[in-house]
């Protein structure tokens, strides 16, 4: 989405419908590349970024209009009259080897095939076709306050964990300097639980996306995903920074 020079970074918001935080963040972050270009030029212009800033729009619509709390996407291919996929079940590594379900109705369904659903397959062959150029991706989700590093499929540690681990911190220590909001950085599959076929794990795994991560936003469950629109503004200052981190660091390299 914006002009390339040194590197890429993806940034996905809302795969989860009912994560209303994500595409409000994801959405403010291009709003200060644009309209805030002058206070950090070179955020915009060292780095190539792409937003998707809303993956799963039939779900989240539906959240709006029918069911708050409406996870999964909208589609009709289960049997059990039960509607929709969990999209971050449905990338094809480790695809439902556990940690998930094959029941149609579940939250966490799988989809009938690895992605089944129209929406990652699409994201998917949009990260294939400059997968060479990616340097980052980061799934946008909430909440929990967590930055989730792969492996996620079970509790085991990439060879480069520390990598991605020292650059997780340096962006979450920058988050939690402007109002002391603490996030937790670790391995997804020790720290959050093993979760198969999620968005972060195939990044790494298939598409080979050294820095994959997974942010969960604020808060730690007093609202949980009903979080007040007063913490909007908040919440995107704060994350700014650490998308600054993520954009200086990976383009000082
Ligand atoms: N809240 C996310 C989910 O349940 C966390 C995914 C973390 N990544 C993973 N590979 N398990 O989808
Ligand atoms: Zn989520």
């Amino acid at each position: 989405m914006y002009s390339y020079l040194l590197t890429y970074d993806l940034k996905i918001g809302c795969i989860h419908a009912r994560e209303w935080i994500s595409p409000a963040t994801v959405t403010y972050m291009m709003r200060e590349m644009v309209e805030n270009y002058a206070a950090h030029p070179e955020v915009v212009d060292n780095v190539d970024w792409y937003f998707m800033p809303l993956i799963n729009p039939d779900g989240y619509e539906f959240s709006r209009t029918d069911n708050r709390m409406w996870r999964k996407t909208r589609s009709t291919t289960s049997i059990a009259g039960c509607y929709g996929a969990d999209p971050n079940r449905n990338w094809d590594f480790h695809w439902a080897e556990g940690g998930t379900s094959s029941y149609p109705c579940s939250e966490i369904y799988t989809g009938p095939v690895p992605f089944s659903e129209i929406e990652m397959a699409n994201v998917r062959d949009a990260i294939l076709a400059r997968a060479s150029q990616l340097r980052i991706y980061l799934t946008v989700h909430s909440y929990g306050q967590m930055l989730l590093i792969p492996w996620g499929y079970d509790a085991v540690y990439p060879e480069d964990y520390p990598e991605l681990e020292e650059l997780g911190l340096a962006a979450t220590d920058a988050l939690t300097a402007v109002y002391n909001t603490k996030y937790d950085v670790g391995c997804s599959g020790v720290i959050y639980g093993p979760a198969v076929g999620a968005s972060d794990d195939w990044n790494k795994g298939v598409a080979g996306i050294k820095y994959s991560y997974t942010l969960e936003l604020p808060d730690n469950g007093r609202y949980g995903f009903l979080l007040p629109a007063t913490e909007i503004m908040p919440v995107a200052v704060e994350t700014w920074e650490f998308f600054k981190v993520l954009a200086e660091r990976i383009s000082a390299n």
